[in-house]
């Protein structure tokens, strides 16, 4: 298909430089397994999955039949005052595969729902123990949690920040980002080990400043995903948890991006050995097919949240919170394919292997290129970071993008960084390809 056939002046992209676009357009008309056709007939390998998403590869038969079965059986029902029976399966599923504690499965749409979905239940769940007074959040500088207010408050990515002002939730601190470029500028596989207490600052600045007892929540990504992955030091995900233990502080983590496999387990949570209060979820779980997010919440919060209603009347509602496609029944029949898939296949495993090919391709084949200045892979997933050019922050990524696009590979740039996190089922082939795809493409750009 030519991509004249379609008129492109209506559609505004998202986070899309749209003038460029508009003069070298990306338009993808089909896809199946590790490859995109574009509008102009040319095979592009996905080394994103798509933004994180597309887990087990594009165009798998048991999901779109999944999807074609739930649409001729029952299409959509109300999520309020009644529910559906995928809804159900579903959150047994995802609530099996979280840990500890995780049990009850809040569904909305995306990960900026689950952001700001999370922060309601830390909100009304203070409340709830009598603690309302408890309304501060802590983020981290260039965590992202998405684009709502909440989560674009909690987030600390200045560009999706800067033109929002007072817009944004007051009573929100940060923590320190988590990169040393000087001694961990390049990680392979590892977790960085710091000499320098990392936490110190949260414990003797933010925490006094706020007074522990006011905060609500702390949110992080267990990885800095979008910012370009970046990796917590060893032992830091673990001191967050005694901290927020100690001061009755709710952890929740936004593994939108490291949950259903991207580090070969589960979830971030598991690759830490650490159990938040409520765990975030998006992509991966369905697959890329279908919009489908939610915040998995600790027993202790939901018969918190129940316990103070004992006394209300029986059809009182506990929490006024929930989206009109909150457990939609094609994203959960989606989800369960998906899920059952992954599984089957062993694509958690898999991830974890093809991720030390990958971290070893990228290490072998991209440290010493002009310009690279880090690269850190773990999991499957990796970036590389380049110095930026003076005076035109991103401009080296956005351009060595382009150019491995037009030699037929999706990479992703993220500040000076272009990341690489391919679905699972992802060979070394395309690796190899992949990186020096990227290779010849930084050197071009030096
Ligand atoms: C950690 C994290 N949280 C939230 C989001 C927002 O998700 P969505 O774009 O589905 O709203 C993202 C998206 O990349 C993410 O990586």
């Amino acid at each position: 298909m030519a991509y004249q056939n379609f008129n492109m002046d209506h559609q505004w992209l998202p986070f899309t430089p749209n003038r460029s676009f508009a003069k070298d357009p990306r338009v993808f008309v089909a896809a199946d397994g590790m490859m995109f056709t574009t509008h102009d007939g040319k095979q592009v390998i996905d080394g994103i999955s798509s933004l994180w998403c597309v887990a087990a590869g594009h165009n798998r038969k048991p999901i779109n039949e999944a999807i074609k079965k739930q649409l001729d059986t029952l299409d959509y029902a109300t999520a309020f005052q009644a529910s559906n029976d995928q809804a159900f399966v579903a959150a047994e599923m995802i609530a099996a595969m979280a840990p500890g504690d995780l049990n009850k499965v809040l569904f909305c749409n995306s990960g900026s729902e689950a952001a700001d979905t999370s922060l309601k239940v830390a909100l009304a769940y203070h409340r709830a123990r009598g603690e309302g007074h408890r309304n501060v959040f802590i983020g981290r500088e260039r965590g992202y949690h998405g684009v709502g207010f909440g989560g674009m408050s909690v987030g600390g990515i200045p560009a999706n920040r800067k033109v929002y002002g007072t817009a944004l939730l007051p009573r929100v601190d940060h923590m320190r980002f988590i990169h040393d470029p000087v001694n961990h500028a390049y990680i392979h596989g590892q977790e960085p080990v710091w000499t320098e207490d990392l936490l110190a600052e949260l414990e003797n600045r933010i925490l006094p400043l706020h007074d522990p007892s006011n905060i609500a929540a702390i949110i992080i990504e267990p990885i800095s995903g979008s910012a370009g992955w970046y990796l917590p030091p060893q032992g830091y995900v673990k001191r967050l948890r005694e901290i927020c233990d100690k001061h009755g502080i709710l952890l929740i983590f936004d593994e939108v991006i490291t949950g259903f496999g991207r580090l070969g387990c589960n979830f971030g949570a598991d690759f830490y050995g650490v159990v938040p209060d409520m765990l975030n979820f998006a992509k991966c779980v369905t697959n890329g097919v279908i919009p489908l997010g939610g915040v998995i919440c600790s027993d202790r919060i939901y018969d918190t949240m129940m316990g103070a209603h004992s006394n209300a009347p029986e059809h009182a509602i506990e929490f006024f919170h929930g989206y009109t496609y909150s457990g939609h029944p094609v994203a959960c029949a989606a989800a369960i394919a998906t899920l059952e898939l992954l599984k089957q296949d062993k694509l958690f495993e898999r991830a974890g292997q093809m991720g030390k090919v990958l971290g070893d391709a990228m290490h072998s084949g991209l440290k010493g290129l002009p310009n690279v200045i880090g690269i850190r892979t773990l999991g499957l997933a990796g970036a590389v970071e380049l110095a930026p050019i003076a005076g035109t922050p991103g401009k080296r990524a956005f351009d060595i993008f382009m150019t491995c696009y037009h030699h037929g590979v999706l990479v992703r740039p993220a500040g000076e960084n272009l990341v690489v996190c391919p679905p699972y089922i992802v060979e070394k082939e395309h690796i190899d390809r992949i990186v020096n795809v990227l290779a010849d493409a930084i050197v071009q750009h030096a």
